[in-house]
Parts: structure tokens; sequence; C-alpha cells
């Protein structure tokens, strides 16, 4: 493998460390530089196994910020970009939804605008990779399954930001040229996740007792793939993925929003030595999102086909594993939900 110096933005958030620790270890050769705001999304401890590594360094800056990363593209000259930082919490775009435009619209633009700049007509061997979802392609009916060729039509404030960065993607390969990939993936659950997201925030409720407040009536359906498998697809995609395409990413494991709630009540009853049936009566039944996609399926044929990459982790495992990891992690939780953490889940439970 080639020596390269690679940008990851947001790696000290859920998949971005993952993606890091993933690049760090298995390529000694790479210099990884992790660019990260550190929001409340982004936590270095998420990375402190790898701090100290050699061909590790991390930078605390904003995307959005055009003039920061102007001179750091620059400064390190880059081989190649793998981009995931961004707002990602749908609840949070309702509420805010400008600040999705600044950070995954204009920090895309930045970034691809730095790109742009820094490799000038030395365009070979370059890459920007952009970290998509599924969210792009909007919603499904009980029928059907997103492909590579469906329509883009976002419905939350988060989804139209990151359809919006992805055309930008594109648009800067076809006018100027600036190599790209892009791949947009399901839903991930695993460590490190911040507890604003269903899975963590329910394992989080249900170890302390708290309310499970299920959305409408918890029949909305969501695609989960382990995120270490997230991470090793976007491994194979870089570095056999073929520039200007798109893949879809995603585990073929569809689950109604309650189902998967009462899967992980009877796991934590085993786990926390309750009667089976305990934490199933924290489950209340809440005002629903606004916008709510019904359904999320991907079809990552292509992905498998083409570049030979497949799940390695069955949900069963998966979701066992990833309870175990925040049961044992108890200080992680306490850190990142301690500050404004509370706050947040007053104004967007409360009212409710
Ligand atoms: P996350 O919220 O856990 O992490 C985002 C990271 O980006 C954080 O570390 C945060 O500090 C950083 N960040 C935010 N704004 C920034 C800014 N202006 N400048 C620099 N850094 C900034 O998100 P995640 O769930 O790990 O998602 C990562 C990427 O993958 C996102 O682009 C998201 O759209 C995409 N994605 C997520 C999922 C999922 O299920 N979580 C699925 C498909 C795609
Ligand atoms: O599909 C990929 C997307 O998955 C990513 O692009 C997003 O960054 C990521 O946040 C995720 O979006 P969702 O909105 O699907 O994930 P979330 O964990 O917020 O919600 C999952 C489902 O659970 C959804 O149908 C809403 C529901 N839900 C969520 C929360 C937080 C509840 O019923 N109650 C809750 O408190």
């Amino acid at each position: 493998m080639k020596n390269k110096t690679i940008l990851i933005t947001g790696g000290a958030g859920f998949i971005g460390s993952h993606v890091v620790r993933l690049f760090v270890t298995k390529y000694p050769n790479y210099h990884i530089v992790n660019l990260d705001k550190l929001t409340y999304a982004g936590n270095l401890a998420n990375l402190k196994d790898i701090e100290n590594q050699p061909n590790y360094e991390f930078v605390k800056a904003d995307i959005v910020d055009s003039e920061a990363m102007f001179q750091l593209f620059e400064e390190k000259q880059f081989d190649a970009v793998i981009h995931l930082a961004a707002e990602s919490h749908v609840d949070r775009s309702i509420t805010n939804p400008t600040e999705f435009v600044f950070t995954n619209v204009i920090g895309t633009v930045n970034l691809l605008n730095a790109a742009k700049n820094s490799w000038k007509d030395k365009l070979e061997d370059k890459l920007f990779y952009h970290i998509s979802t599924d969210e792009v392609y909007g919603s499904l009916g009980e029928e059907g399954i997103f492909t590579e060729n469906t329509k883009y039509d976002p419905h939350s404030p988060y989804s139209a930001s990151k359809a919006s960065s992805d055309h930008f993607v594109r648009a800067y390969y076809d006018t100027f040229g600036v190599p790209s990939l892009i791949s947009n993936c399901s839903n991930n659950y695993g460590s490190f996740q911040f507890p604003e997201k269903l899975i963590p925030l329910f394992i989080n409720n249900i170890k302390n007792n708290k309310l499970l407040p299920v959305y409408g009536k918890g029949e909305n359906i969501r695609d989960w793939l382990w995120v270490e498998d997230h991470a090793r697809a976007i491994d194979v995609i870089f570095h056999q993925g073929k520039v200007g395409e798109t893949y879809n990413i995603g585990g073929h494991n569809e689950w109604k929003n309650i189902d998967l709630i009462k899967i992980m009540c009877a796991i934590m009853d085993r786990k926390l030595g309750r009667d089976l049936g305990t934490s199933e009566k924290l489950i209340t039944y809440v005002k629903d999102r606004a916008g709510h996609d019904l359904r999320y399926a991907i079809d990552s044929t292509k992905l498998q086909k083409e570049l030979n990459w497949i799940p390695s982790l069955q949900f069963e495992e998966g979701i066992e594993k990833t309870i175990d990891w925040y049961l044992e992690n108890e200080t992680w939780m306490q850190n990142v939900t301690s500050g404004d953490y509370q706050k947040y889940y007053e104004n967007q439970y409360q009212k409710r």
C-alpha cells in the first residue's frame, strides 16, 4: 500500500471514530489526520486506544471555516479525504435546521473548494470520498428498496442537507473533475454512538428505569447495520471503488421500531437480572416525529457483487455485543450525558 496522507473529518464522532481506528491500525504507512470540531457529538475519548499511534494526528477545526480549510490543505498536502463530519440527528434538524445547512452543505462545499485548490491539475490518484445516508432517498411504503438509482426525495432538514451535499460532490466531479465517491448507508448501531439516537438512548433509559419514548405507533422501519461493518465497507470502497460512482451500504436487516425495542427490553431484562417483561413496561408512546419517514431499506447488491463486501455480523449477535458495550462502559455514558445533554433531553421529550 502506497504512503498516503488522509484527512478524515468527523473522526471523533460515532462512525468516524470506527473509521479512524480501522485505518490507523490497518495501514501503518498512512498518515491519518482526524479533523473534528468536537461538537456535543464529538468525543476524543472514543479514540483513546489509538491516540498515541505515530501515524495519527488530531486537528480541532470547523469545516464551516473556509480559510482554515484552505490553510490545512496547503499545509498537509492531503492525498485523499474521507468526509464524515456532519450534524447527524434528525430531531435536532427539526429544532434547528440552519445549523445543518452550515455544517452539512457549506462545510462540504468548503472542503471541496480546499481540495480543488490544493489538488489543482494534479488530480490523478486523489480522492474525495463523501459519506452519505440512505435518508436522501426519502421514505418507502411496505414494498420496495433503495438502489443507487432511486430518485432523491429527502423529507427532513437533515436529509435535505445531506442530499444537497451529495449533489455538490457530484457537481464538483462533473464540473471541476474533483475525483469523488459517495456511499449511502442505512442506520448504524454499535459502540460510541451518542445517546440521542434510538439504540443507545433506549439502552441507557432501560438501565436507569426511565420511560422509553416511542414516536407514533412504533411502526416505522429501519435497516440496521453494525458500525464496524460500515467502517469495513468504507475501507473497501476507498481502496477499490470506481471514481464517480455511488455505492449503497446496508445489511438487509429491517426492523419495525417496536419489535426492535421489545427485543432490546428482553435482552436487558436478562442481562440486568430482571423478570422478563419488566423493561417493556417502560414503553411510552409519544407524539410522532414531524415528517417521520415510514421505512428505509437498502439494496447493497452493487457493493456485494462488485467489491465483494458482505456484513460480518448477524443482528442478533450485534445487538448483544452493543448492549454489553454500553453496560460495560458506564463512565463513557456518564461523561457524554453530563452537561448539555440533560437540557437537550428535557427540550426534546418534555414537550411530547
Ligand atoms: P456523529 O454525530 O456521531 O458525529 C459527527 C462528528 O462530526 C462529530 O465528531 C462532530 O464533532 C463532527 N462535526 C460536526 N460538525 C462539525 C463541523 N462543523 N466541523 C468539524 N466537525 C464537525 O455522526 P455519525 O452518526 O458518526 O455520522 C457520521 C456521518 O455518517 C455523517 O455524515 C452522517 O450523515 C453519516 N451517516 C450516519 C449514519 C448513522 O446511522 N449514524 C448512517 C448513514 C450515514
Ligand atoms: O438511515 C440512516 C440515518 O439513521 C442516518 O443518516 C442518521 O444520521 C441517523 O441518525 C439515523 O436516523 P434515524 O432518524 O433513522 O435514527 P434515530 O436513531 O434518531 O431513530 C430511529 C427510529 O427510532 C426512527 O424511526 C425514530 C425512532 N425514535 C427515535 C428516537 C430518538 C423513537 O421512536 N424514539 C426516540 O426517542
